[in-house]
């Protein structure tokens, strides 16, 4: 835990101060970065109840937590040619899974899609995650971005995957709060006859930040005031000198510590550290292949 820090407390407003609300909805979205260091944020004081990290296989160091791992097909190409059988040997080996996600980003091509056309899901989708169903797993729609190009994807991956059972939708969204809560009331409307969606990445990219926070202020009480969201998780868990969504965004500062959004997601008080960016670094960060993954295309509405 972050050493208490009495003089920056002290120069806080009382309601700055407060402890922020916790929600059982949220989870994290893990994303190895260079600072392993950093990883304990997510699992001491944290109201974090699950986390996905895009692969079939749970991330080490949140092995043993509260953190209820759910495995990702990120795509067709990356090795999880075996998705079925993984998820089923960890489920038999005691793990608790009882939540699948489909593709990442399916109809993004560049910047952490995973580029895979709706017919191939389609196909995959049969082979590899419908079995899931018969292991009480439930089962997670293709996460496309937020663009409208997402939009007519997962029409076509509905239309070629009739048989296919689609438990919940997960959406992305980059962009503002008005585009946030209409993009979201969108898919709720269309997709009627599916009870619940998870908003498994989003966040305000490259907004001063007190935009940044009041964007974060905004969904966090939509998302926990709306019944059909049934889970969230904010992007993202790094550092602001790294952060491909711009510094103001990021849960953590520069030099590793939480920042005021980042704090309040853990349903902790505000700890007024303000996070700074690194022009030079950021280039590094997105060239990095990991990144690149955990990243998502950023769509500005
Ligand atoms: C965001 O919410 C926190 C409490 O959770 C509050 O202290 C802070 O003033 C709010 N910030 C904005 C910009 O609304
Ligand atoms: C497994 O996880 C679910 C949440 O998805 C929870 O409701 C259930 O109690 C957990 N079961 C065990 C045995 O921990
Ligand atoms: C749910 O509704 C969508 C949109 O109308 C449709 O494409 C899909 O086949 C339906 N799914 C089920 C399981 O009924
Ligand atoms: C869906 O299932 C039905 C009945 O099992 C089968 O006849 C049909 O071919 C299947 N459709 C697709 C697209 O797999
Ligand atoms: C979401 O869809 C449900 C039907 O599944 C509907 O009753 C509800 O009004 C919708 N909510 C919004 C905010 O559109």
């Amino acid at each position: 835990m972050r050493p208490f820090t009495p003089i920056s407390l002290l120069a806080l407003p009382a309601a700055l101060a407060q402890k922020a609300l916790t929600s059982p909805k949220r989870g994290l979205v893990y994303v190895q970065t260079e600072n392993p260091s950093d990883d304990h944020y997510w699992t001491t004081n944290s109201d974090l109840t699950w986390y996905y990290n895009y692969m079939a296989t749970p991330t080490s160091a949140l092995s043993g937590t509260n953190l209820q791992f759910v495995p990702m097909l990120w795509g067709t190409n990356n090795g999880d040619t075996n998705f079925y059988t993984t998820v089923k040997g960890l489920k038999d080996g005691g793990m608790n899974i009882t939540y699948v996600l489909g593709f990442n980003e399916p109809d993004g091509c560049v910047s952490g899609g995973s580029c895979v056309d709706a017919n191939t899901a389609a196909q995959v989708w049969m082979q590899q995650i419908e079995p899931l169903k018969n292991e009480g797993i439930k089962l997670g729609a293709p996460a496309v971005t937020g663009s409208p190009n997402g939009f007519t994807w997962l029409q076509n991956f509905f239309s070629a995957c009739s048989n296919c059972t689609i438990d919940f939708i997960p959406v992305h969204w980059y962009g503002n709060f008005e585009g946030f809560a209409s993009h979201i009331g969108q898919v709720n409307a269309t997709y009627q006859n599916i009870s619940s969606i998870w908003v498994t990445e989003y966040a305000d990219p490259t907004q001063d930040l007190s935009d940044a926070q009041d964007f974060y202020n905004q969904t966090s009480s939509f998302l926990d005031r709306v019944p059909y969201i049934q889970r969230y998780s904010y992007f993202g868990s790094f550092r602001s000198d790294v952060s491909n969504v711009g510094p103001n965004a990021a849960m953590l500062t520069q030099k590793g510590e939480l920042t005021d959004i980042g704090a309040w997601y853990l349903g902790q008080a505000a700890t007024g550290n303000v996070p700074k960016g690194d022009a030079a670094k950021t280039a590094i960060f997105a060239g990095w292949a990991l990144a690149l993954l955990a990243a998502s295309f950023c769509y500005v509405a």
